[in-house]
Parts: C-alpha cells; structure tokens; sequence
C-alpha cells in the first residue's frame, strides 16, 4: 500500500514469485484439516519484536488493537477542502469483529485507510497495540502495514500473473519471512480454496478471489484485519462464506477485524457495529441485529 495514495500496490509483484509446489498440497506432512472443522482457538497473535510490538502490546487485553483520538481528514485544501472525518474517537477491541456503517461519503474508507495506516490523518492521532503510529517514518509504516496489517478489499486486488497461492504467501515473500505452513493450511482449508491453489484470479469466482484475499490478508497473523466492503462484489452465497471466514478468523483464530459495509446483514456477523454520519462516530450498537441496523438507520 501506498501512504501517500491510500491505493493498494499489489498489481506489481515487486520480488519473483515463489517457486511453484511440486505436488498439490496438504501444504504440511500432516493430514489435511476438514473443511468443516472447527479450529482450535488460540489467543491473538503476538507482536513481533518490531517498533509495533513493543513489550507494552504483549499485556493483552491493556491497550486495544487500535485507538483512534480526534481523527480529522481533509482532502484538499482551501474552498475545495472536503472534510472526511471531523474529529472521530474510536477504540477497536482485540479479537472482535468490529463493522463501520454509514452512508456514501460518510468517512468509512477514510477512517479505515488512516486507522490502517494507508494514509495519514490532517490531525488526531492512531495507536495500533499502544504504540502511535505518528512518530512511524514513512519505511517504518511500510513494514507495519505488510507484516502486522492485513486488508481485504472489494476489488480483491490480486496480482493477476500470480497463482492464488503465490498471492497468499506474497506479503510473506515480499518480507522474506518464514511461512508457517500450519498456519498457512489451516487458512486454505477454512476458506476452501485446496483444490484452487494453483489456479491464477481470471481462472476462479469472484468468491474464490476473495477468499484467497482473505487467506493473504492473513497470511502473517496480522494484529489487525481491515476489509473495506469485502462482500461488495459478491452475491449473496459467496458473501455469506466471506463473512462466516471473518466470524471464525475471530472466534477461532483470535484475530481482529474491522469491517466497513453497507449491508446490515453483514454487519450483523459483528460484535459491534459503529455508525458514522458526515465523518463523525453518531451511534454504536454492540450485538447488532440486522432489525437494529436497520432501525438506527432509518432513525
Ligand atoms: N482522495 C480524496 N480526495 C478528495 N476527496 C476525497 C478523497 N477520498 C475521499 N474523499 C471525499 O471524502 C469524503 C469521504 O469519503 P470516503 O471515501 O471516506 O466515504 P465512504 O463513507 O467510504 O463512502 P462510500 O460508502 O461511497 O465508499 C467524500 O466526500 C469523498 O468524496
Ligand atoms: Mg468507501
């Protein structure tokens, strides 16, 4: 991702694609996991020792997973000044799935790229895990974003000369980290993507794309997922699977996600939907019901 764009860069591959498997997977010498199986539960995943996590994130549950204070953006400057968000105060909680809603225009993708580190807000500040992201040189933010932020977006934004599985395994190729193939595996055959590995984006659904966005979006155990309308693009059926993976990637893998939507079925998954109007937090339900979503809506 660019900081000065808040686009995504993943149309380039910027370092040769790993070398291809030699046989389909299981990935690991262990028996492929059930589709349908639950995973088992395990706490958030811990910081690297890297500027984001310093000892301070290691207490879980002390700071959340971001904390946002006076959020201000203004695009522009001048009489074509537009304000997207207009001071937004907002914690996201560890291992929750938290939804963002409101109108067009409203500040979503801009609260979510700021708090994502995508952008940089006019003021206010971010602190993701504790640590605030302001002091953050720009190479420092590169490397925060790649390997303690995941994204899913409603484009899918897949590098489309690559495999599914070399774009999941591309933050991790880009990072030179060590791919925990457990891990790795447990992602493939949660969102059912086995038999889709070797298959390059024009070759799968608007669903599978996704899904193996997803699987990139978590291939390195992010501190924090954010899906900027991740169902979007989809029908009803592959939304349900996209939305179901983010519910368990929160209850069985201990993950946070923070999701923007228009859709208040899909922000009924949430544990919290947050609701902003004329780039400003006006409501809050927690255990939402789609009636709920649609009641404060249309209040
Ligand atoms: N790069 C930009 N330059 C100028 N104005 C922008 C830019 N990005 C967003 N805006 C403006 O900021 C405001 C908030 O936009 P934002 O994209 O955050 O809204 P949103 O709630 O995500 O809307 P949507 O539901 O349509 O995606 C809008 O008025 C938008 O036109
Ligand atoms: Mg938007």
């Amino acid at each position: 991702m660019s900081a000065e764009t808040g686009r995504p860069q993943f149309t380039q591959p910027p370092v040769p694609p790993p070398p291809p498997l030699t046989r389909q997977p299981p990935l690991t010498r262990q028996p492929p996991l059930a589709g349908q199986t639950p995973l088992t539960r395990r706490p958030p995943a811990l910081p690297a020792a890297d500027k984001a996590g310093t000892a301070s994130s290691l207490v879980a549950g002390r700071d959340p997973a971001v904390r946002a204070r006076g959020l201000t953006k203004v695009y522009g400057a001048g009489e074509a000044a537009v304000h997207a968000l207009r001071g937004v105060d907002l914690d996201i909680e560890r291992a929750k799935l938290t939804a963002i809603m409101g109108p067009s225009g409203s500040g979503k993708s801009s609260l979510l790229h700021v708090m994502a580190a995508l952008d940089r807000p006019s003021a206010g500040e971010v602190l993701l895990e504790g640590v605030a992201l302001a002091g953050a040189s720009a190479r420092e933010l590169t490397g925060l974003r790649r390997d303690r932020l995941g994204f899913v977006f409603q484009e899918f934004n897949l590098v489309p000369t690559l495999t599914a599985w070399e774009n999941i395994t591309l933050p991790l190729e880009i990072g030179r980290k060590a791919r925990d193939l457990e891990w790795l595996d447990r992602l493939v055959d949660t969102l059912g993507l086995r038999d889709r590995l070797r298959h390059r984006p024009a070759q799968l659904s608007g669903g599978q794309c996704q899904r193996v966005a997803c699987a990139r979006a978590l291939a390195a155990r992010p501190a924090v997922v954010f899906a900027d309308e991740p169902t979007g693009n989809l029908d009803s059926a592959a939304a349900q699977q996209i939305l179901r993976f983010l519910r368990q990637a929160v209850d069985e893998l201990g993950q946070t996600v923070v999701m923007v939507t228009h859709d208040p079925g899909a922000a009924a998954w949430a544990d919290r939907v947050v609701f902003l109007a004329d780039g400003a937090v006006a409501g809050e339900r927690v255990k939402p019901t789609r009636e709920d979503v649609l009641t404060f809506l249309a209040a």
